[in-house]
């Protein structure tokens, strides 16, 4: 049986959205870290870090997410989304754990035409992409019956993001010119911790030798563009401010971005008996939540 969870990234978008709904599932025990607990960019330690706490599942909410930074810092990208990620996954195989890792649709090159499968071929176009591909490849070596979740487009109520960035700039500015031609798929954070939880529930034994690595992939249904992105955000908060459509040409930026990253959810829908919200509805709902944040 699955009962006490370990939960890294305690801070990040994903994190915050875990902490936020763990009181809905008490048959689990959650402990959350964040980087003073366990940094990942320390690899060499997360072992023995690891050895303070006593989990039947690990995951991995903690990364490396600055892709453009990334073309810069790619020893510390690299540490913390390939080497680390290994780490706990020997970890986890060592301690008899499932280890659940999320990962990105920016393993792939964005050249598809149709929504990317699990097992269509990867070639990430930048470091970050690059790097969270090898943490892919650690956990196929040290633990194989882990979970990778490959999610897009985040955003949430917490942290940096796309949503709340234009909201800052919509108040701001006239008007905005916004990337037309990269085509994905939105996620809500707390979407895809629902997604994770109930999976766990579904997991209710421990992982047995000789599985081989579940691969899913999970965002909101519907695909947009970052242009028609926040051209919804603005709808819906009725900010009056023009948004014009320009090509990834007239965005000049350090990472290569895929122009296409819309992936197909079949199989986590089918696993776990999970419906998947529309993009738009859960936009709706995180600007709800921003709302009740900020009158508070
Ligand atoms: N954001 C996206 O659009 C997106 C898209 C596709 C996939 N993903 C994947 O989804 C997962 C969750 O992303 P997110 O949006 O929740 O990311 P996020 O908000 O950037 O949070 C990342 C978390 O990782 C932690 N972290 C960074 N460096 C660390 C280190 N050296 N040691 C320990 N913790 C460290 C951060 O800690 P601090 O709070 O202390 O900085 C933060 O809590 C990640 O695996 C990411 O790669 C995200």
């Amino acid at each position: 049986m699955i009962k006490r969870i370990l939960v890294t990234g305690k801070f990040g978008q994903l994190g915050q959205s875990m902490q936020k709904l763990a009181q809905e599932y008490p048959q689990f025990d959650f402990q959350f870290v964040g980087r003073d607990e366990l940094d990942l960019s320390q690899p060499e330690l997360v072992k023995q870090k690891l050895s303070h706490y006593q989990f039947d599942a690990l995951i991995n909410c903690a990364a490396y997410t600055a892709v453009d930074k990334a073309e810069t810092e790619q020893e510390l990208a690299d540490a913390i989304n390939h080497h680390s990620v290994g780490q706990l996954a020997q970890v986890a195989k060592d301690n008899n754990a499932l280890l659940i890792h999320i990962s990105t649709d920016y393993v792939f090159d964005g050249q598809n035409y149709k929504p990317y499968q699990t097992s269509d071929a990867v070639k990430p176009v930048n470091t970050y992409g690059d790097s969270k591909l090898k943490g892919e490849q650690a956990i196929h070596t040290a633990s194989p019956s882990a979970l990778i979740i490959r999610t897009s487009w985040v955003y949430s109520e917490f942290g940096h993001n796309f949503v709340k960035t234009m909201l800052k700039l919509g108040q701001e500015r006239e008007q905005l010119n916004i990337v037309a031609d990269q085509v994905g798929s939105p996620t809500y954070a707390t979407d895809l911790a629902v997604a994770i939880l109930e999976a766990l529930c579904c997991i209710s034994n421990q992982p047995e030798e000789g599985d081989s690595v579940k691969i899913y992939h999970f965002s909101n249904e519907g695909i947009c563009s970052w242009y028609d992105f926040a051209k919804a955000i603005f709808e819906l908060k009725e900010i009056d401010c023009a948004v014009n459509p320009i090509g990834t040409q007239d965005y000049p930026a350090p990472a290569k971005r895929p122009h296409y990253s819309v992936m197909d959810k079949t199989n986590i829908k089918q696993a776990f008996g999970i419906s998947i919200p529309y993009w738009k509805d859960s936009l709706a709902v995180c600007l709800k939540g921003l709302e009740k944040q900020h009158a508070k």
